[in-house]
């Protein structure tokens, strides 16, 4: 069984702020994005890959993955070269529109020595993306494919679509269950996209709770503020470990020993709740196993 690794709080950090990259390893979060596209201008792509290699040199111990360009532009192929030989955990690829393009990349790694253990991640950010999830995220099942993790580019998709961005985001919720249905149906994690407003940590917590009812992993974030709400909102609450811990305890009884339905507190309870209940515990483990 593979294990769980929390995700809650995935943070993104441009490659070229220094100040921002050197206060990563102080920081909660479970993840870290260190991005040389979207947050980077084009005439700072060649010093971003210079801190980047400083960067690396004193890794910190969070899961640490490098946001490339488009393999299809004028830097992609390059970035992944030099995020191969920096060996972060994972390689996210963004504007990614079809499963050729994840291919693309995992046939470029294999090509490298010593580049086995890189996975992908893909960002979901174009409407043709969106059109293609099933066969995107069916990857997920080809160890060849390397796809670990999907992340959803809510401001991109914002912009390609025109959709009206509303405090509830219920015009984007539609695609957003659409992403995480996919994620589930290919087993790989899949992240909320960002929340740009970092000092309205109010609107923020509410849209946490949200994406963690809809099903998300975790959120990525801008801004060191957002790090301890998202790590509250994507770890199990109290309640539902206790309620968790109820379900495993009754189904190790004796007398429900080999029984595949029980009654507990007025509720009938399957195996299929225990499995979940079990999810749930490794989840909470997993999590108190991470700096909170
Ligand atoms: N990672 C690590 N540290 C960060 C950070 C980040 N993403 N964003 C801000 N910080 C640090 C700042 O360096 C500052 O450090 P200090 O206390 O030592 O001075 C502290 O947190 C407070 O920052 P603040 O002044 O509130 O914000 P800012 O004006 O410096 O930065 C942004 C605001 C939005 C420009 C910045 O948060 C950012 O670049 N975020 C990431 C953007 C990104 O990667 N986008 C691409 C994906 S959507
Ligand atoms: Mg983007």
């Amino acid at each position: 069984m593979q294990l769980f690794r929390p995700r809650r709080s995935v943070l993104y950090v441009p490659a070229v702020n220094e100040k921002a990259l050197s206060k990563i390893p102080s920081l909660a979060c479970d993840a870290v994005i260190v991005d040389l596209e979207d947050a980077v201008a084009p005439g700072e792509k060649a010093s971003a890959r210079d801190r980047l290699r400083q960067f690396f040199a004193a890794r910190p111990a969070c899961e640490t993955v490098i946001r490339i360009n488009a393999l299809s532009g004028e830097w992609g192929p390059d970035d992944l070269a030099l995020a191969a030989a920096l060996r972060p955990e994972a390689i996210l690829l963004p504007k990614v529109e079809t499963p050729r393009d994840i291919l693309d990349a995992a046939d470029r790694l294999a090509a490298i020595d010593g580049a086995e253990e890189i996975r992908l991640w893909a960002m979901v950010e174009t409407p043709r993306a969106l059109i293609h999830m099933g066969a995107i995220s069916e990857l997920g099942r080809e160890p060849a494919a390397r796809l670990v993790c999907l992340v959803a580019g809510t401001n991109d998709l914002v912009k390609e679509t025109g959709v009206l961005v509303t405090p509830d985001r219920r015009y984007l919720t539609p695609w957003l269950m659409q992403m995480v249905l996919a994620a589930r149906a290919g087993r790989l994690d899949i992240l909320d996209g960002v929340s740009n407003d970092f000092r309205d940590l109010a609107a923020f917590e509410t849209e946490c709770r949200e994406a963690a009812a809809m099903g998300f992993d975790g959120k990525t974030l801008i801004h060191p503020a957002q790090i301890a709400p998202a790590n509250a909102a994507f770890s199990p609450s109290a309640a539902a470990v206790a309620e968790a811990e109820g379900i495993v305890a009754a189904f190790d009884r004796p007398e429900n020993a080999g029984k595949g339905v029980i009654s507990l507190d007025g509720r009938m309870v399957e195996r299929l709740h225990l499995e979940q209940a079990e999810r749930l515990l490794a989840r909470a483990a997993g999590n108190s196993g991470a700096r909170s």
